[in-house]
C-alpha cells in the first residue's frame, strides 16, 4: 500500500516515443491506491485520484470547492498561492456565485444557436481545407486548421465582427505560451484582447447583434463581468478544442486501422478520442469539510489532484483502457470533467470535432506525420496537453 506518493511531476510527463502512454508510475498507483495521499511540490500533503470512481466522486461531491485561492497546484516548481479567480472566470467560484454565471450562460447555448454554429463550422471547415491544400508541405495542422476552427466559433459566440477576426485570431495566438514567446508578449496580447472585449461589450450594449455577448448585455452582469466572461470563454474554448483536434489527428495517424470507424460512426469515435487523448495534467479541488471517499479520509483544507488521463484509462471502468478503440462505448469519460463545473461548451466542442476531423481525413486520405513521433512538440501545462505544432504531409 502506497503511504505517501511523492512524484507529482509524473502528472506532467509523457514518453515522447509514445505520447499517449500513461506514465507507468500512475498506472501502478491507480492499481494500488486509486485515491492516494500525495506530497505536492509546495509541501502540502493532499491527495491524488487516479481511479475513475474516486475521481468522479470528488468532482461531483458538494464537499469540494474549486476556489483557486484555496487550492494547491501540483505543478513542479509551483510554490506560491493562487490568486482568486479573475472577474468573469466562474470556474474558480462555488455556489451560489458560480450558479449565477452558469445559469445565465447555459441558457445561451440553445438548439437554434447550435444549429447555426454547425452550419458555420461546416462552411469554415471547407474553406480551411482548401487553404490547407494550397500550402507548401509539410504544413502545420495547428496553425492552418486546428486553431482557426475553434477561433471562428468563439468569434461567432462573442459576435466579433468579420473585419476584426484576423486581428483577433493573431492576438489570441500571441497569448499562448510557446517557443519564442516572452511573458511580455503574452501580457501585451492579453491586455489588448481584454481592451478589445471591453469595447465589444460596450458596442453590443449600444447595438445588440445575434450572439451570446449581446444577449448577456440585458442580464445583471456588469461591464467588468461581461468582459471577464468573454476572456474566460476564449481561454476555455479555444486552446482546448484545438489541442483535442490536433491530438486526435495524431492518435489516428498512429492507429490508421481505426479510420474506417471514424467514417462509419463519427459521434462514437469522437467520444473515444476525447477519452483517449484526454486532458493531461491535473484537475484540482479542495475539501471544505472532512469527507470520506473510497474508504480514505480527506480532511478539510486538503487538495485533491485528479488525473483525468489515469481515470479515463481505469480498467475498472474502461476495459483495456490504454488502447484506442473507436468502436467502444466511451461515454462517461472525464475529459469534460463532471459535476457542477462540467464543461459548458462540450456540445459545441463535439460539433467542431465531428465535422472537422472526418473531413480532414476524407480530403487528405494519404495524410501522414512529416516528422518522427518523438519530434512532435507536445508538453503538459497546468491542466492540459499543449500541442505547439503538428507538421503533416500528404500526396496529391
Ligand atoms: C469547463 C474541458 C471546450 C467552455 C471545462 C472543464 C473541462 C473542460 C475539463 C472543467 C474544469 C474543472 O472542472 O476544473 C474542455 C475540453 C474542450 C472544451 C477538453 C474541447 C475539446 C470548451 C468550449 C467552450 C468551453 C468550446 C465554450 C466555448 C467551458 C466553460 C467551463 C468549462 C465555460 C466552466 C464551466 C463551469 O465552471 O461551470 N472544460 N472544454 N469549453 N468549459 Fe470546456
Amino acid at each position: 500500500m502506497t503511504d505517501l506518493f511523492t512524484e507529482p511531476e509524473l502528472l506532467f510527463q509523457h514518453n515522447p516515443e509514445q505520447p499517449f502512454q500513461l506514465p507507468p508510475g500512475l498506472a501502478r498507483l491507480r492499481a494500488e491506491r486509486p485515491l492516494a495521499p500525495m506530497r505536492f511540490p509546495d509541501g502540502h500533503e493532499g491527495w491524488l485520484a487516479t481511479g475513475y470512481d474516486e475521481a468522479r466522486t470528488v468532482l461531483g461531491h458538494a464537499a469540494f470547492s474549486n476556489r483557486y485561492e484555496l487550492i494547491h497546484i501540483p505543478l513542479p516548481g509551483f510554490s506560491g498561492e493562487m490568486p482568486p479567480a479573475p472577474t468573469g472566470d466562474f470556474l474558480g467560484l462555488d455556489a451560489p456565485e458560480h450558479t449565477r454565471f452558469r445559469r445565465l450562460l447555459a441558457g445561451k447555448f440553445t438548439v437554434r444557436r447550435m444549429r447555426v454554429l454547425t452550419e458555420q463550422v461546416e462552411r469554415f471547415t471547407a474553406d480551411r481545407l482548401a487553404a490547407l491544400a494550397a500550402l507548401p508541405r509539410p504544413a502545420d495542422l495547428m496553425a492552418a486548421y486546428a486553431q482557426p476552427i475553434p477561433a471562428l466559433v468563439i468569434c461567432e459566440l462573442l459576435g466579433v465582427p468579420a473585419t476584426d477576426r484576423e486581428w483577433f485570431r493573431q492576438a489570441v495566438n500571441g497569448m499562448l505560451a510557446r517557443e519564442g514567446t516572452s511573458a511580455d508578449d503574452i501580457m501585451t496580447n492579453w491586455t489588448a484582447l481584454n481592451d478589445y472585449l471591453r469595447d465589444l461589450v460596450r458596442a453590443k450594449r449600444a447595438e445588440p447583434t445575434d450572439d451570446v455577448l449581446s444577449e448577456l448585455t440585458t442580464s445583471d452582469l456588469t461591464e467588468d463581468e461581461l468582459t471577464g466572461v468573454g476572456v474566460f470563454l476564449l481561454g476555455a474554448g479555444l486552446h482546448t478544442t484545438a489541442t483535442v483536434l490536433g491530438l486526435s489527428t495524431l492518435a489516428l495517424l498512429m492507429n490508421p486501422g481505426q479510420l474506417a470507424t471514424l467514417r462509419e460512426n463519427p459521434a462514437g469515435a469522437i467520444e473515444e478520442l476525447l477519452r483517449y487523448t484526454g486532458i493531461g495534467g491535473a484537475t484540482v479541488r479542495v475539501a471544505r469539510t472532512d469527507v470520506e471517499i473510497g474508504g480514505e479520509l480527506v480532511k478539510a483544507g486538503q487538495t485533491v489532484a485528479i488525473s483525468p488521463i489515469a481515470a479515463n484509462r481505469d480498467p475498472r471502468r474502461f476495459g483495456d483502457g490504454d488502447a484506442l478503440d473507436l468502436g467502444r462505448d466511451a461515454s462517461g469519460h472525464l475529459s469534460f470533467a463532471h459535476g457542477v463545473h462540467q464543461c459548458l461548451g462540450q456540445h459545441l466542442a463535439r460539433v467542431e470535432l465531428r465535422i472537422a476531423l472526418p473531413a480532414l481525413f476524407e480530403r487528405f486520405p494519404s495524410l501522414a506525420l512529416a516528422v518522427p513521433v518523438h519530434e512532435v512538440p507536445l508538453r503538459t501545462t497546468a491542466n492540459m496537453y499543449e500541442l505547439e505544432r503538428l507538421p503533416l504531409t500528404w500526396q496529391d
